[in-house]
C-alpha cells in the first residue's frame, strides 16, 4: 500500500497532530485545513507545510486518503459525514456528536461508504489507563465492583460554542476509560443536574446545570458506574480522572497532578470461605504510571508521548498546559487510526463504540432535564 496522505482540519488543539502524522512510517504526506487564514499561514510557515486549504469543501476535492477533524464541537457531525461521503477515512476529536440522531447518522454513513471512522478519544491511551488495563488483564484487581469517572474543567471564556454547554455533552473523557477498561456496553443511565448557573450561561443550550452526575448500568455486568462532569462555576482544578474498585485491588486518580493511588489487601488474597477477623488490612501506595511507548508505538513517533507541538510558546493551547497534553495519548490515537487503514480493520474506537461512549452523556443530559428519568441507551450495534 502506498504511504497515506492525511489532512488535519482545525489547527488550534489540532495543531498538535500534523507533526505526529508527518513522523509516522505509514504516512507520506500531511496537508492542513484551517478556516482562519492567519492561523493557517502562521502554522504552515513555522512548521513548513505547503499544501494548505482554507475551505473544507476544497480539501474534500483533493486526493487525501484520510481526514482528522479537530474543529469545534458544533460541526463534528457535519464534517464527519461530508468526509466519509467524499470517500475519505475520517477521524474526529470528541465528542462524536451531541444528538442521538447524529450518532446514528454517522454509523449509517460509515457503513454505507465502508470508510474507516475513529473517534479520537485521548483518555483511553493515557499512561494511567494503559497501566490499569495491564493490571486488570493480569487479574491484579480481581472482579470489578464499581467504576467512577470525573471530568472537572472551567470553560469560562473559551470559544462561544462552549458557553453553557450541558456538562454531559462533553462527557466522553469521564465515560470512555470506564467502558474501555471494563469492556462493557451501557444499558441505562439516570442523571441529575446539580447547582445553579448564572442566567447568561443558560441561554445558548437551555441548560441550567453547572454539574451533572449520572449512574450507568451495563449489559451483562454486575457493577455500575458513576459519572460526574462540570464545565462552569465550580472551584475545582482541571482533572479527567477515574476510579476502578476491584475485589482484590483498586485504582483511584482524582487529582490531576498527583500520582494515582493503588490499594490492595495486605495479605493479597480473596476470601473464599469463613473469615473470623474484623475487616482486613489495606496497603495503599502512590504509583508512577509508566510510559510504555516502546511496547506499542513505532520508534519515529515515540517522542510525542512527552513532547508537544506548540505554535506560540507564549500562548500554548490550554490542552497542552492542562493535562500535560493528555498524558502521552496523542501518538497512540494517530497510530491506531493509521494502522486501521493500512490493515483494513476497524479502529479501536469505531463508529459503534464511539456512539456508545458518546451516548452515555447525551442520554444523561436528557435524563437530567427529565428530572432523573431512567433512559435506555440505543442499540447502536444493531442499527
Ligand atoms: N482531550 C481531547 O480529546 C480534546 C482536548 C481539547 C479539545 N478537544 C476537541 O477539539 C476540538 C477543537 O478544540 P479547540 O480548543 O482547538 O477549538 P477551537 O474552537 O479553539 O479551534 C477550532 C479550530 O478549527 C477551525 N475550524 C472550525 N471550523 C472549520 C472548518 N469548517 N474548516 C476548517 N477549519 C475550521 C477554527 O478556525 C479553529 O482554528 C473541540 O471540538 C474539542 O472538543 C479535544
Amino acid at each position: 500500500m502506498k504511504p497515506l496522505k492525511v489532512a488535519v482540519v482545525g489547527l488550534n488543539f489540532g495543531g498538535e497532530f500534523p507533526e505526529i502524522y508527518r513522523c509516522h512510517p505509514d504516512v507520506g504526506e500531511v496537508v492542513l485545513c484551517e478556516a482562519d487564514g492567519e492561523r493557517l499561514k502562521n502554522y504552515s510557515t513555522v512548521f513548513g507545510y505547503t499544501e494548505c486549504y482554507q475551505s473544507y469543501d476544497d480539501l474534500l476535492k483533493s486526493d487525501v486518503d484520510a481526514i482528522h477533524i479537530t474543529t469545534g464541537i458544533p460541526n463534528h457531525h457535519e464534517l464527519t459525514v461530508k468526509a466519509l461521503r467524499a470517500g475519505k477515512h475520517c477521524a474526529c476529536t470528541v465528542p462524536m456528536a451531541t444528538t442521538l440522531e447524529d450518532l446514528c447518522d454517522i454509523i449509517r454513513v460509515q457503513k454505507e461508504t465502508g470508510k474507516k471512522y475513529m473517534m479520537m478519544e485521548t483518555t483511553i491511551y493515557t499512561f494511567q489507563t494503559l497501566y490499569v488495563k495491564k493490571l486488570l488483564e493480569q487479574g491484579e484487581f480481581g472482579r470489578i465492583q464499581y467504576l467512577r469517572g470525573i471530568h472537572f474543567q472551567d470553560m469560562e471564556s473559551w470559544p462561544d460554542y462552549w458557553m453553557g454547554l450541558p456538562p454531559m455533552h462533553y462527557a466522553t473523557h469521564a465515560v470512555s476509560p470506564l467502558l474501555y477498561l471494563s469492556q462493557s456496553i451501557p444499558a441505562t443511565v439516570c442523571c441529575h443536574g446539580s447547582g445553579q448557573m448564572r442566567a447568561e450561561l443558560t441561554k445558548q443550550y437551555g441548560n441550567p446545570y453547572p454539574v451533572e452526575t449520572a449512574c450507568v448500568t451495563f449489559h451483562d455486568r454486575p457493577f455500575v458506574a458513576d459519572i460526574t462532569r462540570s464545565l462552569f462555576e465550580v472551584a475545582h482544578e482541571y482533572v479527567e480522572g477515574f476510579t476502578v474498585l476491584g475485589s482484590r485491588g483498586s485504582f483511584e486518580w482524582n487529582i490531576e497532578n498527583e500520582q494515582p493511588i493503588v490499594s490492595r489487601f495486605e495479605d493479597g488474597r480473596e476470601i473464599t470461605g469463613l473469615f473470623y477477623d474484623r475487616g482486613r488490612d489495606i496497603r495503599t501506595e502512590r504509583v508512577q504510571c509508566p510510559d510504555v511507548r516502546d511496547e506499542y508505538l513505532p520508534e519515529s513517533i515515540r517522542r510525542f508521548t512527552d513532547s508537544c507541538t506548540v505554535l506560540d510558546p507564549k500562548n500554548p493551547h490550554k490542552s497542552i498546559t492542562q493535562g500535560g497534553s493528555h498524558h502521552g495519548s496523542h501518538p497512540y490515537m494517530v497510530h491506531e487510526f493509521v494502522r486501521s487503514i493500512v490493515e483494513d480493520r476497524k479502529p479501536e474506537v469505531d463508529a459503534v463504540t464511539a456512539a456508545y461512549w458518546t451516548s452515555v452523556g447525551i442520554c444523561a443530559h436528557l435524563s437530567a432535564m427529565a428530572g432523573g428519568k431512567v433512559m435506555e441507551i440505543p442499540d447502536f450495534a444493531n442499527l
